[in-house]
């Protein structure tokens, strides 16, 4: 099998890096493919808790390759950090961490744009972006005249480009931005920054698209690190209350330079309940206690913003919608153990949309706005199942409600999580 992935099948925050630490030693070569520095992973292993934001999570694991491929977009401070961070903790990631010269670079730029932008109104609501340049960083990708890839950080040219993308920039910003933060915009300090920074990400670039395909040629196994979650696809999630990359299954490809033929096994992640960051519609959303109840007991506070997630119940028509979006061929349920005190607990099985019942996810925010969950209650376990290793030990009503979702969404249940550490994990694959 050599190209194994782990997509999100919600809004993100599925707790997939615990499932990419745990699933890397299986596998030769660790690969970041989209998003940024707006994703963060935790890695609790043993006492030690890692939050990553860029470096993949198999970093943790001897003897693993792990890659930053061109659909990512590199902040280089806190990669930087990262980097450092790893260092001071003894996990040497100079040694197996390869970025790819094609990946864009968020520049200093992108900060002061997105925050001139994220409080901007689409669609009745601001987007609630993580604020770290993301949007404008792909926008310029995509627009290509004023875009840095790593490759141009480290070329002799990196000099003029950087002046004559401050001059452009400063220009398109100035209606905008907030003008102290149009003045750090100074060609000569990012210069020097920039410089500062190839010496540490020069050494660990390489073409990383001809380094993958080599390596599948060569049957080594590839796992494929999903950041973010299908529905904040850029295509295909709840536009345009959503992330800049393919953020579902189907961005494998691009992001990574890997062809689709390599990638026989998918693992979709789903939490037991629902969570949302930022704006867009959210169905199942609960803004009563029980809403609240989630978010204390699944500590449900975002890894790279702090924010408190909007907690919700589980949505079947989201996550089945996902599911085949992102070609899931097992389900790897999270965060049971948050659901162990409820007398009953709700899936969402269809949405009430004006009066009609709706079981296909819809294309438009201002529909899903509309939707109102229709529910089958499930009774609750009432217990702790925080310390269950095995599928058996499962009290009867949390094994009806896995085998429930599990045929909603059609998809078999490979693995189940009941916490943070790396042995609250079920793997029934
Ligand atoms: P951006 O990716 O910073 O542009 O943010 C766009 C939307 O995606 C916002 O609603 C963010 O809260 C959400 N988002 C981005 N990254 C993540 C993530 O890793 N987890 C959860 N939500 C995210």
């Amino acid at each position: 099998m050599p190209a194994t992935c782990v997509i999100g099948l919600q809004w993100g925050d599925e707790a997939k890096g615990k499932l990419v630490d745990l699933l890397a030693p299986r596998n030769d070569i660790v690969v970041r493919y989209q998003g940024g520095a707006n994703a963060g992973h935790t890695v609790v292993c043993g006492k030690e808790v890692y939050k990553l934001h860029h470096v993949p999570s198999g970093i943790l694991s001897e003897g693993i390759m792990n890659v930053i491929a061109p659909g990512v977009v590199i902040e280089p401070n806190m990669l930087i950090r990262e980097i450092e961070g790893l260092e001071a903790r003894g996990v040497n990631p100079r040694k197996n961490l390869m970025i790819s010269e094609r990946a864009h670079v968020v520049m200093p730029w992108h900060f002061v744009e997105d925050k001139a932008t994220n409080k901007a109104v689409v669609s009745g609501e601001s987007i609630g972006t993580t604020n770290r340049g993301i949007g404008p960083c792909y926008r310029d990708k995509v627009g290509r005249t004023h875009a840095f890839r790593l490759a141009d950080l480290l070329s002799d040219q990196m000099e003029t480009k950087v002046r004559e993308t401050v001059a452009a920039k400063r220009a398109m910003l100035e209606p905008i931005a907030d003008p102290a933060d149009l003045e750090t915009l100074v060609a000569d300090k990012i210069i020097e920054q920039c410089k500062a920074w190839n010496a540490i990400l020069g050494p660990l670039s390489a073409d990383t698209t001809n380094y993958l395909l080599d390596a599948v040629d060569e049957g080594k196994k590839l796992l494929m690190e999903g950041a973010q979650g299908s529905l904040l696809d850029i295509d295909h999630g709840t536009y345009p209350f959503v992330t800049s990359s393919n953020a579902s299954g189907v961005g494998v490809s691009s992001g990574s330079g890997v062809p689709a033929r390599w990638i026989t096994n998918v693992i979709g992640v789903a939490k037991a309940y629902s969570t949302r960051v930022g704006g867009g519609p959210f169905p199942t959303e609960l803004l009563d206690a029980t809403g609240q109840k989630i978010r204390d007991l699944g500590r449900e506070y975002g890894t790279t913003t702090g924010r408190p997630r909007r907690c919700g119940w589980f949505d079947a028509v989201a996550v089945r919608y996902t599911a085949r979006l992102s070609g899931v061929h097992y389900l790897s349920l999270m965060m049971m153990d948050v659901l162990s005190h409820f007398d009953e607990i709700q899936v969402c099985v269809a949405y009430d949309v004006d009066g009609e019942r709706v079981t296909k996810f819809p294309c438009s925010a201002e529909v899903l706005r509309r939707c109102k969950p229709i529910y089958e209650t499930l009774p609750g376990w009432n217990t702790d199942v925080s310390g269950v290793r095995k599928l058996e030990e499962f009290p009867a009503n949390a094994r009806k409600y896995i085998d429930r979702i599990s045929e909603l969404i059609s998809v078999p249940v490979g693995v189940l999580s009941v916490g943070p550490d790396r042995e609250q994990t079920i793997f029934l694959i």
